[in-house]
């Protein structure tokens, strides 16, 4: 990874261009950097997922990350998959994925929103069907996805269990409101959807967890993409493993009201200026976040 000049985007018709005011980091930038998803034919690439800025009418906006792609076999590509990504001074997108900023958030907070919060309010609602449910387990919660569905489950009315390997970060998760577990931890009752982004190290722990006709919902394998999987136990309870990624751009709409109504704000770990971009990607990668790495474009 290297910190250079790159042309000024030339969108073509359709498409808007965007001064970043701020970004967020994912893990979908470690994936990027050791190839996945990025082949090097498509390099040299600037990488980021989120941002948020003003566009040329001077409105302030959030950009939608997610890309129609028809060469794509998902039908759809991310930015800094194909086309250039947020960590710039300026990024383009289909106007369409431009969506309004509230004023009552800052830049910062909604930058931290477009994937990984995004996300987790996609799996616990839409995919996970949340509102049938009392309670929800998260695994691996100190990572953007799992902070944010740890925050939002618990706004939604739900109680929630979460697991993280590291004691510092199991009692941050207690601060938030959640009942922190030990990972393969016992939980006092059976949780009707499963929040999963770490993959083979706490899936069985997930299906173990699941009340009957329970959703485990996986959006990631950061721990890797091979669980063990005891079928019996899938049907018998009758359970439910679905796959999710990211969320529509009225979700994204419907979840930056959210945030302001009800006063609800990002779990940011750590926030870099753009010039020390380097040491942002390194607290990412170092895997000892609790929340989200945060870049201030203007410092
Ligand atoms: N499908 C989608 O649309 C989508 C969107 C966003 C993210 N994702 C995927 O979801 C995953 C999480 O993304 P993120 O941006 O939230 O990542 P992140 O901020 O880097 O967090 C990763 C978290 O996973 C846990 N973890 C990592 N390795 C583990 C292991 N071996 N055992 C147990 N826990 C482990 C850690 O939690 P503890 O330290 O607390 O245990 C860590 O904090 C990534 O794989 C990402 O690619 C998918």
């Amino acid at each position: 990874m290297t910190v250079g000049d790159q042309p000024e985007p030339s969108p073509p018709d359709g498409w808007a261009t965007v001064d970043v005011r701020a970004s967020s980091l994912n893990h979908h930038e470690i994936w990027s950097l050791r190839g996945v998803g990025l082949p090097a034919d498509r390099l040299p690439m600037i990488l980021g997922c989120d941002a948020s800025g003003v566009d040329a009418d001077g409105n302030e906006v959030v950009v939608y990350p997610v890309i129609d792609d028809p060469d794509d076999p998902r039908g759809f590509s991310l930015l800094s998959e194909r086309w250039p990504g947020t960590l710039a001074e300026r990024v383009a997108v289909p106007a369409a994925n431009l969506v309004p900023k509230p004023a009552g958030i800052s830049f910062l907070d909604a930058a931290c929103l477009p994937t990984a919060w995004l996300t987790a309010y996609h799996m616990l609602t839409t995919r996970g069907r949340v509102s049938d449910a009392e309670s929800v387990l998260v695994q691996g919660a100190g990572g953007g996805v799992a902070t944010a569905a740890v925050v939002l489950g618990l706004a939604l009315g739900k109680r929630v269990y979460a697991t993280s390997r590291d004691a510092a970060k199991r009692e941050k998760i207690t601060e938030l409101g959640a009942v922190a577990v030990e990972p393969g931890g016992r939980l006092p009752e059976r949780v009707g959807v499963v929040i999963e982004s770490v993959g083979a190290p706490t899936f069985e722990h997930s299906l173990k967890c699941s009340a009957p006709g329970a959703r485990i919902v996986v959006c990631g394998a950061t721990g890797g993409p091979f669980p063990k999987v005891d079928l019996r136990r899938v049907f018998m309870m009758q359970l439910e493993i679905l796959g999710s990624t990211m969320g529509t751009a009225a979700e994204l709409a419907t979840l930056l009201e959210l945030c302001v109504d009800r006063d609800i704000r990002p779990v940011i770990d750590s926030t870099y200026g753009f010039s020390a971009i380097g040491d942002a990607f390194a607290r990412l990668n170092s895997g000892d976040i609790f929340g989200k790495v945060a870049v201030d474009h203007l410092h």
